[in-house]
């Protein structure tokens, strides 16, 4: 019989999770948000349970995505997540070995309460910041940086680019998970999200004073290697993995600062 990660997959052969963590070893058995919570990831849980997310249709997709970044070297690594919502990955990177996580978000419904929670529940220790990534003053830099969810928030995706390039050690990684546009090009392309086209997603115009949460600009696979080359940045997308072969209007590139640029 097909477990409920592998119905998710479409298919019985691929790997779980290369850690062996427990917490990478949920079920689908979900327990219900308490009244006025909202959850965005379905958290796992130590009894093996997970959160009902309020907002994600299918609980699981988190971890496909993390199957699909599992060659990424996080121990001993210093690691932030931008966006890290409710912490999935937060805790996944530390469960994964990384020396240090540091979790970012904007002050949204759930922060830092959620994550916070988590973490003492897992007892992986992660610390919490709270602002806009584009203008936070960070104290050190990080071995890896991980921007899943967010690029196609930001109004200015060139100068986050920058920033991304600034935080990241020589040597490190930057880890980026988008919405990508359906137009097919060849040449570097991003399409405006719009609330009067037709495009392939909304704009989400009624939010455009709060940082985060409208769309703006969903990016071609040229469009993403030029971005990477803009800023001396070495790029490549996951592919050939559960993921992106499920979500195939998402991808995900890893970018490497490397020495001498
Ligand atoms: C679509 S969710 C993605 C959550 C998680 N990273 C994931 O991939 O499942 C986008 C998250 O990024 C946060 N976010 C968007 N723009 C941000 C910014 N400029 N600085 C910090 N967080 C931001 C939002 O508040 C939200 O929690």
């Amino acid at each position: 019989m097909l477990s409920w990660i592998d119905r998710l997959r479409g298919k019985t052969s691929s790997p779980m999770p290369s850690s062996q963590h427990p917490y990478f070893r949920a079920t689908s058995e979900e327990v219900e948000a308490g009244p006025g919570e909202c959850w965005h990831h379905a958290m796992p849980l130590p009894d093996g349970r997970r959160m009902k997310s309020t907002t994600m249709p299918s609980a699981g997709v988190q971890e496909l995505m993390w199957e699909a970044l599992q060659h990424i070297d996080l121990d001993g690594k210093s690691v932030l997540d931008i966006g890290a919502a409710d912490g999935f990955f937060s805790l996944a990177a530390k469960a994964s070995g990384a020396a240090s996580v540091t979790a970012l978000d904007l002050n949204y419904f759930g922060w830092p309460k959620n994550i916070s929670a988590m973490s003492d529940a897992w007892n992986l220790p992660v610390l919490t910041k709270t602002g806009d990534f584009m203008t936070y003053e960070f104290e050190e830099k990080f071995d890896v940086v991980f921007c899943l969810g967010v690029l196609y928030h930001l109004e200015n995706v060139f100068l986050a680019i920058r920033k991304l390039r600034e935080i990241t050690n020589i040597g490190g990684t930057i880890v980026i998970e988008t919405q990508m546009t359906a137009i097919k090009h060849d040449l570097p392309i991003f399409e405006s999200a719009s609330d009067t086209f037709l495009t392939t997603g909304r704009h989400g115009k009624e939010s455009v004073d709060s940082v985060g949460v409208s769309n703006y600009l969903f990016p071609n696979h040229a469009a993403m290697l030029n971005l990477a080359d803009m800023y001396d940045l070495s790029a490549e997308a996951l592919d050939g993995n559960v993921y992106t072969n499920r979500f195939p209007t998402r991808a995900i590139y890893v970018m490497r600062r490397t020495a001498g640029t």
